[in-house]
């Protein structure tokens, strides 16, 4: 098992990551805080059919009341923590209670947020059950929900006390949705980790089929990057920002599409793409490196087809990360290196989205489509 210890604002806590960790009978009971006067797992149908007898054992001991919520991301707004808490009345959840909560990323975020406010906050734990959810959304304390208007616009810094991240737990995944789990983790491999990303060049077809021996490493090794980054910037005032690599562009495809068939991971991998791209032309970017993110990202499998790009390049002003009306860039620099806070001339953005959705062939092929440039 691997103890990976988060600075926060709140204290510090710990990021339990082990395979078949919530598998033993009662151990996720023994993790809880003594002092409970409640144990409320809070999680959704979906999971609860995939993971529910799982937690189940693994909570027995506490006698844990269970609540249900829909976790689309369409149900991750505030009538949804409306009716949790509502719930948690219901079920006498007092000051003491602790929350678990089990499942993705919209499971954490609304739990999370709940869990915030509740009685003007109780304990919280978190049981990611995707590998976004392991590597990303269950450390750094940010919860929340969307409104119309966007997403992730109400919420709180709330973190939890202990985050559980069982490898074992991602295997009733859909194929599809752990595979955008994966534009995530080479997302921390070019922010941070040169090893990290020579490990997925060399094994990236075994994570893809869910390789314990490749998986769990990974997973540990997200887990500490994310912990590290957020442990010295919680606020999201300088470095954290390095997080949102791939996701100017990749938030912008989310957008324009409406949120509807293309996953955030995929968007985010359409987004490294570009983004790579744009660092390579702006000559911070070496192309043997462009080109090896490139690939990266193309043999992690099919990206679905793009919106049209003046249709994304509409809603990149529009992005939360623009501050002031302008758009903040995390552009590489080299593999395990990016630049946070730069600026792009906007006609090389144009230029490089009409190019986008061509990328990918280009990459399989192996097209040196650009010539070498001096790094500065
Ligand atoms: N708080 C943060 O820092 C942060 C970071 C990244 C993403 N997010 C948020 O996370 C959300 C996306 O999270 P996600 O990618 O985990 O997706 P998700 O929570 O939407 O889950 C994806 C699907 O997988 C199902 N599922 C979950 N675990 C399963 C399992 N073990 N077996 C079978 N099915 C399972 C869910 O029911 C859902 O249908 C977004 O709302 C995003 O805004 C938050
Ligand atoms: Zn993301």
């Amino acid at each position: 098992m691997n103890r990976i210890v988060i600075r926060s604002s709140e204290g510090e806590y710990p990021v339990l990551c082990g395979r078949g960790l919530v598998g033993r009978a009662g151990w996720l009971a023994r993790q809880l805080p003594e002092d409970r006067t409640g144990v409320f797992l809070l999680t959704s149908p979906r999971v609860w059919r995939a993971c529910g007898r799982t937690l189940s054992r693994a909570l027995a001991p506490a006698q844990t009341r269970r609540i249900l919520f829909d976790d689309r991301e369409t149900a991750k707004e505030l009538r949804t923590v409306e009716r949790i808490a509502r719930e948690l009345v219901r079920n006498g959840a007092d000051r003491g209670a602790v929350i678990v909560a089990a499942g993705g990323g919209v499971v954490g975020d609304v739990a999370g947020f709940a869990a915030s406010a509740y009685m003007r906050g109780v304990r919280l734990v978190h049981v990611p059950t995707t590998l976004v959810a392991q590597v990303d959304s269950s450390i750094g304390g940010k919860t929340g929900v969307n409104l119309k208007e966007g997403k992730n616009l109400v919420g709180a810094f709330y973190p939890p006390e202990l985050v559980v991240a069982d490898p074992d737990l991602l295997s009733t995944l859909d194929p599809r949705q752990y595979r955008s789990g994966l534009y995530e983790v080479v997302k921390y491999a070019m922010i941070a980790d040169p090893l990290l990303f020579d490990v997925l060049e060399r094994t990236i077809e075994r994570l893809i089929r869910r390789d314990d021996g490749v998986l769990d490493w990974v997973v540990a090794r997200c887990a500490r990057i994310k912990g590290e980054i957020v442990g010295r910037d919680e606020r999201e005032s300088g470095e954290r920002q390095a997080l949102n690599f791939g996701h100017t562009i990749g938030h912008a495809i989310e957008a324009a599409v409406g949120y509807r068939g293309i996953l955030h991971g995929e968007a985010v991998g359409w987004g490294m793409l570009g983004v790579a791209e744009i660092s390579r032309e702006m000559g911070r970017l070496r192309t043997e490196d462009a080109g090896r993110i490139g690939r990266l990202v193309v043999r992690l499998g099919a990206l679905p087809k793009l919106p049209a790009p003046g249709a994304i390049a509409k809603r990149l002003g529009s992005d939360k990360k623009a501050r002031a009306g302008r758009v903040h860039w995390v552009l590489a620099r080299r593999v395990g290196e990016v630049e946070i806070n730069a600026d792009v001339p906007d006609e090389l953005v144009r230029e490089t989205l009409g190019r986008l959705g061509r990328m990918p062939k280009d990459l399989a092929a192996g097209a040196a489509k650009a010539p070498r440039r001096e790094i500065s």
